[in-house]
């Protein structure tokens, strides 16, 4: 039976460090507001760079780590919610800067959860044996499209901009053992970027602008609430499918949103603090970049290690929520 599993993962973030004191000196917040509320620290952001870099950068790491090169890969899957360009999407600029042949490239739009759809999304083509190795880049920059003045700071200071990249192969043994997705979008405007989009005519105006539509909208305490809920019951299914409990599992990771969400998670399911890694401090939301860079840290630190059992878990825009259970 052919199976997939995580043969590298890397990650990029750039440079450039936006703290909860920078903040402070464009719009009417406070540092203490901020890491009360999320536990965020400061997070990173893009000079130039487009999604498309950032995923470019990760994608060539997490490459390295797997042992192969560019040309090995046959499927490029894109996890984004700020791709370069309305269209076309972000996985086929990644195709023509890593240089390899025409192979395909699928964007997926998923969000927070993007990373762990597009986990389901390159084990069903491995395990078919259409592909061999796919890579599945998380990759995002929020810094360009947010409004940092007072009007946006709900939203503004909980995104950063990074990106974190797997490469996928076959597998004798299970790598991906299971995954759940689910979506509810009748939640859809709790957080969103209305426009411009396809469901208006025109798809923007001057005035839409003026207004700030461009930019995301966040109903705070109703994505808290949903986002408490859901990854509890995300993780218990992923542990339940697999006649698994908490004991079992090394290492469980947590889509970086809001530290508060993961310790009221870790504290009703009985999760130890020495089986999570969070970097949320340090880079925000990254959205679909947060899975994978917070478990390419976790490798370079030593914290996951070849053998482990691990639980990654995400909410987010849509609504959407996933779990996985790895094999790492
Ligand atoms: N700095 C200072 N004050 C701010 C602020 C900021 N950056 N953003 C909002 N406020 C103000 C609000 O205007 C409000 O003021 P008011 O009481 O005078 O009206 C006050 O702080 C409280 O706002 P509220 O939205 O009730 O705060 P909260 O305790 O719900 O915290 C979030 C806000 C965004 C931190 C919280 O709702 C949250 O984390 N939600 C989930 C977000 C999330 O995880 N999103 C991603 C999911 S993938």
């Amino acid at each position: 039976m052919r199976h997939s599993r995580i043969l590298g993962i890397g990650h990029y973030v750039p440079p450039t460090v936006l703290t909860n004191h920078d903040l402070e000196t464009q719009m009417d917040t406070s540092d203490d507001w901020i890491r009360q509320r999320t536990g965020i620290e400061e997070r990173r952001v893009v000079t130039e760079e487009s999604t498309s870099d950032l995923g470019y950068e990760a994608a060539v790491r997490a490459i390295a780590k797997a042992g192969l090169e560019p040309k090995d890969i046959d499927l490029i899957v894109f996890a984004t919610l700020s791709p370069d360009f309305y269209f076309p999407g972000a996985g086929v600029l990644l195709q023509h800067k890593l240089g390899v042949g025409e192979i395909p490239a699928l964007d997926i739009r998923q969000q927070c959860s993007g990373f762990v759809y597009g986990l389901a999304v390159a084990d069903q083509f491995i395990r078919t044996g259409a592909y061999e190795h796919v890579l599945l880049v998380g990759a995002e920059v929020q810094s360009k499209g947010l409004d940092y003045t007072t009007r946006g700071r709900d939203v503004a200071v909980i995104f950063g901009d990074g990106a974190g990249a797997v490469v996928l192969g076959p597998s004798d043994e299970p790598g991906i053992h299971s995954f759940h997705l689910h979506s509810q979008g009748k939640y859809h405007d709790m957080l969103w970027m209305e426009k411009p989009g396809s469901a208006h005519r025109p798809i923007i105006t001057p005035e839409d602008i003026e207004e700030g539509r461009q930019f995301p909208k966040m109903e705070g305490q109703t994505v808290f609430k949903h986002a408490t809920r859901r990854f509890g019951e995300v993780i218990k299914e992923a542990l339940a499918a697999n006649n698994l409990t908490v004991d079992d599992i090394d290492m469980f990771f947590f889509h970086q949103a809001n530290l508060r969400i993961i310790e009221a998670i870790s504290k009703a399911l009985k999760i130890p603090p020495t089986k999570t890694y969070n970097n949320l401090h340090r880079y925000g939301n990254t959205t679909a970049a947060s899975l994978p860079l917070c478990m390419s840290e976790a490798v370079d630190a030593g914290h996951l290690r070849p053998g482990h059992l691990i639980c990654p878990a995400a909410f987010g825009s849509g609504f959407t929520w996933a779990s996985a259970i790895i094999r790492w």
